[in-house]
């Protein structure tokens, strides 16, 4: 019998969380080749943030998925046919791929990796995008210097257990906040944190921050945005550096909040706060690339993934991102 192709296409645009009528669930035929294309099986499929952004119509860094076209995200696969003279069958990629159990894809768009290296599954964390974003967002904004404070939000995350990591072999306090007690255990025992607070928990975040950190925030990776990063402004010392990354706690909003202004803390205590992406810095990508790997192998880095089995449940994957679901990066098994 002929393979199938099982997909995910946008049906609607969601308003606050997705729902099933987000989604269209189809299966088709296997996608017919063009010259310099490569047909992919996908094995490992990454659910991320800033999807969520991409279902929404509106301008930002990355375009909006397109109604009624497959969603995509990043997948390591194996090449099962190819048209490109740089693939060939049996080959492992990773590339940005529809949800799907096939991608039809120009060669261009795929990056071979050694499966003898790494866990093919490191491509999509450590080793690939949110690697790279906790890499170049806290060396290059933050410039950590031995014995400074750093501070990470979403720190129990695909790109948080990075920064605190990095962090860390570069000589300094690291102080992560995360949503459980067993995210913050295992930053702690694991990872080497400092300290860790359970925003869920706690009474009073300043003040268990203000504990924490007793010299004062001098850098602050915010992935999340919110009041826990209303709390960490309160705290920044004189020219302490803010890399925003990530604001999660209102990427499902619809309506804009208007919370307290910092702005005259930034004035006073000459802050720096850049926001940033991390194709920013496509031209230094294998700079990054190279010193992950790198501590990965000499075990400086280490990494925790959840991984969800099978194509099907990738929507309760990508919700179990804003339910904070995961410890370590979110991935789903397609097969
Ligand atoms: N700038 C860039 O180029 C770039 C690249 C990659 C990622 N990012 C951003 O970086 C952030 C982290 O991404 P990731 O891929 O590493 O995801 P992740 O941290 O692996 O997963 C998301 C986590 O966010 C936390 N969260 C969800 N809703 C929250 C809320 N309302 N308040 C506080 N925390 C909340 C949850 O953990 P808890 O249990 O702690 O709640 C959840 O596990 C995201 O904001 C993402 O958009 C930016």
């Amino acid at each position: 019998m002929a393979k199938k192709n099982r997909q995910f296409l946008l049906a609607e645009r969601p308003v606050g969380l997705p729902d099933d009528s987000t989604y269209n669930f189809i299966e088709t035929d296997l996608p017919k080749l063009k010259e310099n294309e490569v047909l992919v099986q996908g094995e490992y499929l990454s659910v991320d943030p800033y999807m969520r952004r991409r279902m929404s119509e509106g301008q930002s860094y990355i375009e909006p998925f397109k109604l009624n076209e497959p969603l995509k995200g990043g997948t390591v696969g194996t090449v099962i046919e190819s048209k490109h003279p740089s693939f060939q069958q049996g080959d492992t990629v990773t590339g940005l791929l529809d949800w799907a159990d096939y991608t039809a894809v120009p060669g261009e768009q795929l990056r071979k990796i050694d499966r003898d290296q790494a866990s093919i599954t490191t491509a999509l964390h450590v080793n690939g995008m949110p690697g790279l974003t906790a890499y170049f967002g806290l060396l290059d904004i933050g410039q950590p210097k031995e014995g400074e404070t750093v501070v990470v939000s979403g720190a129990a995350g695909a790109v948080g257990m990075v920064v605190g990591q990095i962090a860390k072999i570069k000589g300094c306090r690291v102080v992560g906040i995360a949503g459980s007690e067993e995210k913050n255990a295992y930053l702690i025992n694991e990872l080497g944190f400092d300290a860790a607070i359970n925003y869920k928990t706690t009474n009073n975040i300043g003040q268990e921050l203000k504990e924490a950190c007793p010299n004062g925030i001098d850098i602050y990776f915010d992935n999340v945005g919110g009041e826990i990063s209303d709390a960490v402004f309160s705290l920044l010392n004189f020219h302490a550096r803010v890399a925003l990354c990530g604001q999660i706690a209102h990427y499902n909003d619809t309506k804009v909040e208007m919370g307290p202004r910092f702005l005259t803390t930034f004035l006073k205590r000459s802050l720096l706060l850049k926001g940033f992406i991390v194709t920013n810095y496509s031209d230094r990508h294998e700079e990054g690339t190279q010193q992950l790997a790198k501590w990965l192998s000499e075990g400086k880095i280490k990494y925790k993934e959840n991984i969800v089995e099978g194509l099907e449940n990738a929507p309760d994957a990508f919700l179990g991102l804003f339910r904070g679901d995961n410890l370590g990066k979110q991935l789903v098994k397609i097969r």
